[in-house]
């Protein structure tokens, strides 16, 4: 997997989500190295709460989307809160259907706990990437969306987490919300490559949410960058549309 060689060059690694086509196409010229399409969707996407709404049904048909645009970079999806911890034959099930539908790889949220069921997808044939630190899924029980680590307890585990990935065969792991220093040390301790969001630059790769990027989430997290007003601009191109459709200057013959 091109990940880890580019771990062992000191290559950083760079992904971003994306959900439909046009995106994915614009993600893949602009030169990331993989995209995800994460159960962020049902935040950013579809207006949801949290992300626990939605299910494989959802994942699939954006992920059809995105394989649409035939990117150049790893197409990775998320499995879906309850589409893998029910059962390892539920899990096994759920992550060959996103292989089917043209994803590259999959991605599982937690730890020590989901260790057999990710060996198990590694050994059907399909490339697992672990997500550890702040699990969006787990927000009931973590009463909120915290930064992890603060506490010697959840270092520990955090770190027993990220091993035990290792050792269970992923290819990468997303470290999410993570206090700083403990993602540098897991970084360093592990030989596949970490890619964060929200837990610091000394990491072997950085992704982040495309809506948050682009300026288009209604609340973006204070480590996210906003690159660009997407809301702005889209807002005062539709605002001139219907200016000029009441002003009668839109259309005009050469538009017909
Ligand atoms: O669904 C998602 O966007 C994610 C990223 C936050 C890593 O899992």
């Amino acid at each position: 997997m091109d990940f880890i060689k580019k771990k062992r060059r000191g290559e950083k690694i760079v992904m971003i989500t994306a959900y439909d086509y046009p995106f994915a196409k614009i993600v893949d010229e602009a030169g990331v190295d993989g995209i995800l399409v994460g159960d962020s969707l049902a935040m950013v996407v579809l207006g949801l709460e949290n992300t626990l709404g939605i299910g494989l049904k959802e994942i699939i048909h954006h992920l059809r989307a995105v394989v649409r645009a035939k990117p150049r970079a790893l197409v990775v999806a998320d499995m879906p809160f309850g589409s893998y911890e029910i059962s390892t034959k539920e899990a096994l099930r759920s992550a060959a259907l996103l292989v089917k539908h043209g994803a590259e790889a999959v991605k599982l949220e937690g730890g020590e706990e989901i260790a057999d069921v990710v060996k198990k997808i590694v050994k059907m044939g399909i490339p697992v990437m672990g997500h550890i630190g702040l699990n969006p899924q787990r927000v009931l029980a973590l009463g909120g969306y915290k930064l992890m680590g603060k506490k010697e307890h959840q270092r520990e585990k955090i770190l027993r987490d990220a091993l035990a990935l290792e050792d269970a065969g992923v290819f990468a792991i997303v470290i999410e919300h993570t206090v700083p220093d403990l993602a540098a040390e897991i970084t360093k301790k592990v030989s596949v490559p970490t890619i964060c969001i929200g837990s610091g630059p000394h990491c072997d790769g950085q992704i982040l949410v495309l809506h948050d990027v682009l300026g288009l989430s209604d609340v973006i997290p204070y480590f996210a960058k906003v690159y660009a007003d997407l809301k702005q601009i889209a807002r005062d191109a539709v605002r001139k549309f219907v200016e000029e459709v009441k002003s009668g200057k839109f259309p005009s013959l050469e538009n017909r």
